[in-house]
């Protein structure tokens, strides 16, 4: 299988002109619910978006969409948090304190790039140009725009 190797250079890493403009973290939240609930087991999740841009809250949609219960909070100590219990398995990645292509790769996260289940990676744009090979991925970006608003879009390269 070919990799999606993912470039952030490429046109595909700018926000689209399909992004949709969240105007507080409900709609954020919603957002992500909406992906959860069409989501397929394989599918991985990779957001972007600088530090508060609202990638966890995201996430917290996400785990509603997919009926996972429990509280989601990104992992600090760990490089996953798994989300059981829902209609499927949730992975939740959160690469920044991996700065180095040495510490990413080293870290064990190609077992959840094919998961069984869904992975969902912040900080995904630090693996952007690595060799790794992701055969259902969804790009999502989020930018701040103010206070309370973001702007979001995404992409899908084979999911
Ligand atoms: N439209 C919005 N969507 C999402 N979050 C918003 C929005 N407006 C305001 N916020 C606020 O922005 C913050 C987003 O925090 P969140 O932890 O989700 O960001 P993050 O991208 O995960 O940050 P980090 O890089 O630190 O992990 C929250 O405090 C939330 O209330
Ligand atoms: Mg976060």
């Amino acid at each position: 299988m070919k990799p999606a190797i993912v470039n952030p250079s490429s046109p595909l890493h700018r926000p689209s002109e399909r992004c949709v403009i969240s105007r507080g973290p409900a709609e954020t939240e919603a957002l992500g619910e909406q992906f959860g609930r069409q989501a397929h087991s394989g599918l991985v999740i990779a957001l972007s978006g600088e530090l508060g841009a609202g990638k966890t809250q995201f996430v917290k949609g996400l785990a509603r969409g997919l009926e996972v219960s429990g509280r989601v909070h990104s992992p600090t100590f760990t490089l996953v948090n798994e989300y059981s219990g829902g209609r499927l398995t949730l992975y939740h990645l959160d690469l920044y304190r991996l700065e180095t292509r040495a510490q990413i790769l080293s870290a064990g996260i190609e077992e959840y790039l094919q998961p069984a289940g869904v992975s969902v990676i912040e900080w995904a744009e630090r693996i952007y140009d690595l060799p790794l090979a992701i055969p259902k991925l969804k790009c999502v970006y989020i930018e701040i725009v103010s206070d309370t608003e973001r702007s979001i879009s995404h992409d899908d390269i084979g999911a």
